[in-house]
């Protein structure tokens, strides 16, 4: 290893590096408020320094872009199996970082991260273009194609809730469709995407093809403003996702984003209710409710509607919550002590709107950024809780009757990540999933991801796709050769 534990460099240009001003932040167990790490804050000058890296990276000749596809293909492929061959490491690293209990990271974020790379690394030989008549001219006069090219340097920025799986999203298929990169993780979990970067080192990535910087917003500001930069992809918050897209206008980078949701799901009366329960319940509370794509706002259909909250009631209290790297533990900490106060100022503005708190709603214990999973009911949609993205293990419940009230509601939704729809009706299943603007809709089912379908946000949850063959378009330009024959 090329970093210790305690004091963890940032990778740039192939080497390990601390910042040029020797400015540092740590990052801290949520569950402990120890410090697990100090890791390098990346000024203006090291983003410079990546850019530049990943630049040279890029130049036509370089180490690079003179591999065939094939061999692209089988590194990426390598950085996969490494993951796995580091999963358990990897699933502490990750629960001791975020908080996340490390049996989901052993179950989910490891394993999809390792599963992105297989999967994107057979994109590597199959990015083509087409031939395409042309009917300006007589046929046989032209021959017209396009060439499929990669973007150029990618800026990737992410943050803290998946970190090395969201890490896995941004690099693989931008290393699928031969882009180099410089890579902000979140500053509340940068460790990592550290240790990726060594395992991409070890997979045989040449030097500044991947360069990964620690930083806050600051730093991923910087690598926005950057005009070196010519793409960037960001996974966060809405509102930073907006100042994205006014930083970039300068040298009008292409930009995709993934930003947050409200996701609605929606229970008929005709479903099977303990499954429907038990699916909803860890539509909400997996991973803390710290989910893009959350379950977080429950229409229930009146006939069953105290039903599926006496039943999401008696689900909430049975979770365990504790320190991740405990094996019982089934929710973990909040991310921080801000994310913690964002998300019990949210409890109390639902209790003062008059909404009517099932369970939940306190903080636990004074270390650790614990809060119980929390349910509200008697809400309204104009009620901030049931508006806005909280971002926690809170969910609000309201009552409805049809379908066209919810899509009346849901027309006021400023996202559109995700939804679901829990019935034994084939038709209301697919009238729902088509009423409702999102980009991905579960049908009697939640948390379903899979590296070969797309992912990503209608509306203000995002541009663009991530994963599938469609991410590729992200990371590719794409030109047109016309040949006239004499
Ligand atoms: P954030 O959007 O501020 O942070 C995400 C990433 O963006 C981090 O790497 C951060 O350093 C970077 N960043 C922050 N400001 C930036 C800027 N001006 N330019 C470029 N990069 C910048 O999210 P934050 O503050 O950690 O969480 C706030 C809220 O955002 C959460 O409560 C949640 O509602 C939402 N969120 C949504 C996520 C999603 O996956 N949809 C992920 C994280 C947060
Ligand atoms: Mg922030």
């Amino acid at each position: 290893m090329t970093n210790d534990q305690k004091s963890r460099k940032m990778l740039i240009g192939g080497q390990w590096v601390e910042a040029l001003d020797g400015a540092t932040f740590d990052t801290a167990d949520p569950a402990t408020e120890e410090v697990l790490a100090t890791v390098p804050a990346a000024g203006s000058t090291d983003v410079d320094r990546a850019v530049n890296a990943a630049r040279e990276a890029f130049e036509p000749g370089s180490a690079w872009r003179g591999l065939p596809p094939a061999a692209r293909g089988r590194i990426i492929h390598r950085i996969g199996d490494l993951i796995l061959e580091h999963a358990e490491e990897l699933a502490l690293l990750e629960s001791r970082d975020n908080g996340k209990p490390v049996f989901i990271a052993s179950l989910a974020d490891i394993p999809m991260a390792a599963d992105t790379f297989h999967y994107m690394s057979g994109w590597a030989t199959k990015i083509e273009g087409n031939t395409i008549p042309m009917s300006s001219a007589a046929p046989g006069r032209f021959l017209s194609f396009t060439q499929r090219e990669p973007i150029g340097v990618v800026g990737q920025i992410v943050p803290w809730n998946y970190p090395l799986l969201m890490a896995a999203w941004k690099l693989a298929p931008a290393l699928a469709a031969g882009c180099t990169i410089v890579l902000k993780p979140a500053e509340q979990t940068p460790l990592t995407a550290l240790r990726l970067g060594e395992l991409i080192q070890e997979a045989g990535v040449p030097d500044g093809v991947v360069n990964i910087i620690t930083g806050d917003g600051a730093t991923g500001a910087a690598l926005v403003a950057h005009p070196g930069v010519d793409k960037i992809a960001f996974t966060g918050s809405t509102e930073v996702g907006k100042e994205i897209i006014r930083a970039s206008a300068d040298n009008v980078k292409k930009v995709t984003l993934e930003l947050g949701g409200k996701s609605p799901n929606v229970i008929y009366a005709d479903a099977d209710l303990e499954r429907a329960i038990a699916k909803s319940a860890e539509a909400i509370f997996f991973n803390q409710g710290e989910t893009c794509f959350a379950g977080s706002r429950l229409y229930v259909e009146r006939p069953v509607h105290d039903e599926v909250v006496a039943g999401l009631k008696a689900a909430a209290e049975q979770l365990t919550v504790g320190k991740g790297t405990e094996p019982t533990t089934m929710m973990g900490p909040l991310v921080s002590a801000e994310q913690l106060d964002r998300v019990m100022g949210y409890v109390t503005s639902g209790v003062a709107e008059g909404a009517t708190l099932v369970t939940g709603g306190e903080r636990l214990g004074d270390e650790g950024h614990f809060m119980a999973p929390t349910i509200f009911t008697d809400t309204k949609p104009s009620m901030r809780i049931v508006a806005e993205e909280i971002f926690g293990p809170v969910l609000v419940v309201l009552p409805f009757d049809t379908l066209d009230e919810i899509v009346a509601i849901e027309k006021d939704n400023p996202y559109g990540l995700a939804a679901g729809v829990f019935t034994r009706d084939i038709d209301k299943a697919f009238r729902t999933a088509s009423a409702i603007r999102a980009g991905t809709v579960f049908v009697n089912t939640w948390n379903a991801v899979d590296s070969a379908l797309p992912f990503g946000g209608y509306k203000q949850s995002g541009w663009g796709r991530e994963l599938g063959h469609a991410v590729l378009d992200n990371y590719l330009e794409t030109k047109s050769i016309i040949t006239e024959f004499s």
